[in-house]
């Protein structure tokens, strides 16, 4: 099925228009507007509990559930995402999503990158799957990890490889967006530079939004950055701009430290 397109305006990676969410009674996106650009890559940074877990798991609707309860507008990758019409598979292929631990499916290493296609592009022929597989890894920088086992457990690879494997996995079906909530959590020092580095590789292939709690790996990785405050997107902005001179009083006190 094609994307609901998002009529009138211009065409960006994503956008939103005073997007609310409600948990129940709780509000926990206030009017939150945006456009992100095609290629891009937007860190989303704010206190625990702000909302951005919230936000980027709207973006390929995961918090559907009968007591959240959305108003506003969003698209993401073409996608009318809160319209009833939208294909929720459809979406969730052309928007991938990394999560903070990497949660590899419990097969091989080759089945883990081949589970996308079997289930979105059945009819792709054998010989073209495994061109794709492996320029997956490529891709990802691990081909040389993983070529010479490739029917091993994926459990079976270290953390930082398990999160390159979780990016691979997503990539044989052409996303357009890959949303990210904190994916160098779990890593050591030497893996999360090897995340960013990939993220910097991917820079304008795919439109990356990048959720994290470290400030310093916001200002390596994005370019743009996002600052959001109960709810509210307070600060939207060049990444340099954000920090060296933000507009906001609120994200000045948060980038000195001063919110939890
Ligand atoms: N499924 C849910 N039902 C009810 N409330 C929820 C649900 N998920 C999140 N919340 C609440 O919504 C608010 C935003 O949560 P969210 O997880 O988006 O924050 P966050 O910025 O990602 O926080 P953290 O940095 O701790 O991951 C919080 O007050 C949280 O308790
Ligand atoms: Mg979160």
């Amino acid at each position: 099925m094609t994307p609901t397109p998002a009529p009138g305006g211009p065409v960006h990676a994503s956008s939103a228009t005073e997007l609310s969410l409600w948990y129940g009674k709780f509000r926990a996106l206030d009017k939150v507007s945006f456009a992100i650009n095609a290629g891009e890559i937007v860190s989303l940074i704010g206190p625990s509990g702000c909302g951005k877990s919230t936000l980027i798991r709207c973006m390929n609707r995961m918090n559907d559930s009968p007591t959240t309860r959305t108003e506003g507008r969003l698209t993401v990758a073409n996608y009318d995402v809160q319209s009833p019409n939208t294909d929720v598979l459809a979406l969730r292929r052309d928007v991938g999503m990394v999560f903070q631990r990497p949660n590899p499916l419990p097969l091989s290493i080759r089945e883990n990158v081949l589970f996308g296609l079997k289930l979105h592009a059945r009819s792709t022929p054998r010989a073209d799957q495994e061109r794709l597989m492996t320029e997956a890894f490529e891709t990802v920088g691990m081909w040389d990890d993983v070529k010479d086992k490739l029917n091993d457990d994926a459990e079976s690879l270290s953390l930082d490889l398990r999160q390159k494997l979780c990016i691979a996995r997503l990539l044989p079906l052409k996303p357009k967006v890959l949303l990210m909530d904190e994916p160098c959590s779990a890593l050591d020092p030497d893996g999360i530079a090897a995340v960013e580095e990939l993220m910097a590789e991917l820079r304008g292939h795919y439109t990356q939004i990048v959720v994290t709690h470290n400030m310093q790996q916001a200002r390596r990785v994005s370019d743009r950055c996002m600052f959001m405050l109960m709810g509210e997107l307070v600060e939207f902005t060049d990444t340099d701009d954000l920090f060296l001179a933000p507009q906001d009083e609120r994200t000045a006190r948060y980038i000195e430290g001063r919110y939890g």
